[in-house]
């Protein structure tokens, strides 16, 4: 009988930013994330339009301080997680998680991020949400920092362009490595790589205040400070609990030459650095030969104190995790092909994919791909920490069917079969994303689910936010019961 490996940890994967909502009760502060402005869909007619709406600058942001409204920044209310935590985790138990994805939002323990003492409600809350996982026999996987930096860390210091920033940060994994002793799996930053792509939700980089050769410099420099702060933390996390394992973070995407042109190849792979040169300064603690040659071809020089590089060096992560929703043709002429939309990532479209209501491209065999490249790389423990459907889903008579999404889901999870069995992949565990509906990250919106839990929410906060199962919940109970094998029946 086909079975994943024993002790495969199966799960789902939520952020703090996109679930708890409750972003201004018991002392919390306002993050990046609670000023991120909802893209109504009905004001969209191109897709300038959505960038118009998602570029920040600091009167957006003082706008946004000004005003309590929710329905233009959801993630102030997310899915009501603050409150609703106990009945989600019982759910997840029902279902059989064997891990829990979640993030800490960092404002809640250090509402402005540079105080020196904690905020004891919020470190309670993850207590409670700690306990509980562990009550209902759910390990939890901690993201410490998920699109979430307070907001006066990037208002008032440029976010991780200012070197300040790292202090402030391990400060903070201090405290919460001490009192969530009990978590043996930690992730330092969500997709890492991420900054270039959005500098203000992964940087706390204010766009409109560098010209564009200015933020590009400003980027990398912040990525020096996280990747600093990253070694850092992995350092503080094992001191403060043996046994634990902390990994890196990346955003993957599998990647195509459009055509067999030596030039198209070429392409995918100088597309792939653009990833891999975080993963590669985080597992093999060296800055790669080509991003220095890169860096010196853009004449950016990174400030770094002496001990730096010895750091980088020193603390190193235990295993890779990723994020693999999509794949996408990559091609050196930029005008051959039709582009499709994906993960805060643009690629070309490939004629033998489907794609999603949003336009990501849809490609189990690129999860194994993505697998083999990573994993032949860095010879790491491998773990899926984000994968999913993002659909329109509809609550009929209180049940919703889903069936397109078991059917995204299985082959993905057979995908990783192969991977594991034929290709000889080591792979921890699979959570897929948004195991409940929670807010999107990129538009803002409800209505692109992933859960198998609907969350009877619409777009602009209105609902009872009660919870109801999807057919996938069934389905996902059963793979885990039976360990996947019965994603072969
Ligand atoms: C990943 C992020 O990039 O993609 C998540 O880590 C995000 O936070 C997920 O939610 C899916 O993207 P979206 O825009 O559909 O929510």
């Amino acid at each position: 009988m086909k079975k994943f490996p024993n002790g495969f940890l199966w799960g789902g994967a939520v952020a703090a930013n996109q679930y708890e909502g409750g972003w201004n009760e018991d002392g919390k502060g306002i993050s990046v994330a609670d000023v991120s402005y909802f893209v109504d869909p009905t004001k969209i007619k191109t897709k300038a339009d959505i960038y118009k709406y998602l570029k920040i600058d600091d009167a957006r942001i003082e706008e946004a301080i000004q005003t309590q409204d929710t329905v233009y920044y959801p993630k102030r209310h997310g899915v009501d997680g603050y409150h609703h935590y106990k009945e989600d985790i019982k759910l997840f138990a029902e279902m059989g998680f064997k891990v829990l994805r979640i993030s800490i939002a960092w404002s809640r323990i250090f509402p402005r991020g540079d105080e020196k003492e904690p905020n004891e409600k919020g470190l309670q809350f993850y207590q409670n949400v700690i306990d509980e996982c562990i009550q209902q026999g759910i390990e939890p996987l901690i993201t410490m920092s998920h699109y979430e930096m307070p907001l006066a860390l990037a208002r008032e210091y440029n976010g991780w362009l200012d070197r300040r920033l790292i202090d402030y940060f391990l400060n903070f994994v201090k405290v919460i490595t001490k009192r969530l002793c009990k978590v043996k799996y930690w992730l330092t930053f969500n997709e890492v790589d991420s900054i270039l792509r959005h500098p203000f939700i992964t940087g706390g980089l204010i766009e409109s205040r560098f010209t564009e050769e200015e933020l590009e410099k400003a980027c990398y420099q912040a990525m020096h400070h996280q990747l600093v702060a990253s070694a850092l933390a992995t350092k503080i996390t094992h001191e403060n609990i043996p046994g634990s394992m902390v990994g890196c973070m990346l955003t993957k995407v599998t990647c195509y030459p459009y055509t067999c042109h030596p030039n198209d190849v070429l392409e995918v792979h100088k597309k792939m650095r653009d990833v891999y040169c975080y993963g590669d300064i985080q597992v093999f603690g060296e800055y790669p030969a080509y991003l220095l040659s890169k860096l010196k071809s853009k004449d950016i020089t990174i400030q770094m104190e002496s001990e730096d590089l010895h750091i980088l060096k020193d603390y190193t992560v235990d295993f890779v995790s990723f994020s693999y929703y999509s794949s996408g043709c990559v091609s050196n002429n930029k005008n051959v092909g039709e582009m499709t939309s994906g993960n805060t990532v643009e690629e070309m479209k490939n004629p033998y994919l489907q794609t999603s209501q949003w336009g990501w491209q849809i490609d189990p065999i690129g999860l194994r791909i993505s697998l083999n490249e990573l994993y032949g790389r860095y010879h790491k423990p491998l773990f899926i920490v984000e994968n999913g459907l993002g659909a329109k889903d509809e609550l009929i008579n209180h049940q919703v069917d889903d069936s397109y999404r078991i059917h995204y889901l299985s082959e993905h999870c057979k995908a990783m079969y192969d991977a594991i069995y034929e290709d000889g992949i080591d792979l921890m565990g699979y959570t897929s994303w948004g195991c409940i509906d929670i807010i999107s990250a990129g538009t803002n919106q409800v209505s692109k689910r992933y859960g198998y839990i609907y969350v009877d929410i619409d777009d602009f906060g209105n609902g009872t936010y009660k919870r109801y199962k999807k057919k996938s919940f069934d389905w996902y109970r059963k793979v885990i019961e039976t360990n996947g094998s019965s994603l072969f029946d």
